[in-house]
């Protein structure tokens, strides 16, 4: 077993540590206060190759494969989760858009994600009254003519305000059972009767957007249904099965940072005479804390590697998920308690790490979910 990243992987790490260390730490804590969407950085990194880290070449993504993918996100959320979150949904509905829709979809919509011109995509599934159980869904689209006509409203969609695209869930079937009779569209920003709804304020990450979706007679052309009709339940189950990479990743750029910042600080910082370094307390919590987020991102680069190998790798997806944002909401918990009273305070980060923290755990599935994505693996339906 070769655990030794390929050149250009080292590479594409590197290069995105650098950036966001020049261009996205200085900004973190601010974009944050502020609740500041990170337009200009978002559009530097689009211009990095950042944005189809999954998609080919011909449509302008960089093509680099799933665990150069994994890397950079890391990177990106050490500096800030915000960034990151952005990132890895825009990332994840290139992808869903490479892998299902028209040829013509693909040529107007993908080169605009992986440019910046979009200066997000958007993934619709959640509904007010339904999040994880998302074959529950009740927005509906029906045909009328050549197009489709969508009604319902999805919630806490992120970038939902900024996304130039958004692919949206419907059901098209009402007769058919559960998860069957769910169609996937791709909703241009601007479509009349699609309508921005409220903000949410949320906890954590807040320089993403997060936004309820109303579509009110909003009228689609046809050739915006991405695979068959009655596809869409499985089409966001495959995509997510790769977006939970994308999260796992995050969580422990997330949890690096945390650990980083507060390791940094136990060895400044003194108390009973001695360096808060030299408690065996603290030493415990630093051994801890980076032998689990190795183990986490072990396990998410494992997925990362089955994905770009085009082997199956929805259980492995959901292990990454489920161990590596519970770790690095432990070692976030560990960092605020390493820094006493100043790590409850805004003028350190790690307060904020834990708050950014909570949401990967919530993102793309609860743990919960993730939980159940593995017991059916191992025990079956
Ligand atoms: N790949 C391919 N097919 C899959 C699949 C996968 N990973 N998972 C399920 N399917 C198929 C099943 O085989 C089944 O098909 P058949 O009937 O033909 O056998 C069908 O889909 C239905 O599957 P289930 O019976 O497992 O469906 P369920 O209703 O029991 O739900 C669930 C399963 C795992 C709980 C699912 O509803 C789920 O993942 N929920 C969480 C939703 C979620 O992650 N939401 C996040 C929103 S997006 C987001 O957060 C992005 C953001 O903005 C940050």
């Amino acid at each position: 077993m070769d655990f030794t990243l390929t050149s250009e992987q080292e590479m594409i790490r590197d290069m995105v540590r650098d950036f966001a260390e020049k261009h996205i730490r200085p900004v973190a804590a601010q974009l944050d206060e502020n609740k500041e969407f990170p337009h200009e950085n978002l559009k530097k990194m689009a211009d990095l190759g950042l944005m189809g880290m999954n998609v080919p070449v011909k449509y302008g993504g960089s093509e680099v494969g799933a665990v150069a993918y994994s890397l950079a996100v890391t990177e990106i959320a050490k500096a800030c989760a915000s960034h990151a979150v952005t990132t890895a949904v825009t990332n994840m509905v290139a992808e869903v858009i490479y892998e299902f829709a028209s040829d013509a979809l693909k040529e107007k919509h993908i080169p605009k994600l992986c440019n910046g011109h979009y200066p997000a995509g958007a993934f619709a599934i959640t509904e007010p009254h339904t999040g994880s159980d998302a074959a529950n869904i009740r927005a509906m689209a029906v045909v009328d003519g050549d197009s489709f006509v969508l009604n319902g409203r999805k919630s806490l969609i992120t970038s939902g305000e900024q996304a130039g695209v958004v692919v949206v869930w419907a059901v098209t079937d009402r007769t058919a059972r559960k998860g069957k009779g769910i169609s996937a569209f791709l909703v241009e920003q601007g479509t009349s009767g699609f309508v921005i709804g409220k903000a949410e304020t949320k906890m954590g990450h807040r320089a993403s957007s997060m936004h309820e979706l109303v579509f009110d007679n909003c009228r689609i052309p046809r050739e915006c249904l991405l695979g068959q009709e009655g596809d869409g339940f499985k089409i966001a189950m495959v995509e997510l099965d790769g977006g939970r990479i994308g999260i796992a990743s995050l969580a422990i750029g997330v949890g690096s940072a945390a650990i980083e910042y507060a390791t940094q600080y136990v060895k400044e910082r003194e108390a009973f005479g001695q360096k808060l370094s030299r408690f065996q307390a603290i030493q415990w919590m630093i051994a801890d804390s980076y032998t689990e987020l190795e183990a986490a991102q072990l396990l998410t680069l494992r997925a990362a590697s089955l994905k770009e190998s085009g082997q199956g790798f929805t259980k492995e997806a959901s292990m990454a998920k489920l161990l590596a944002t519970e770790t690095a909401k432990e070692v976030a918990l560990r960092s605020v308690q390493m820094l006493g009273g100043y790590g409850y305070t805004t003028e350190y980060p790690v307060e904020r790490y834990l708050r950014d923290i909570i949401g990967t755990t919530l993102y793309e599935g609860t743990s919960e979910v993730q939980r159940i994505v593995i017991s059916r693996e191992i025990l079956g339906r």
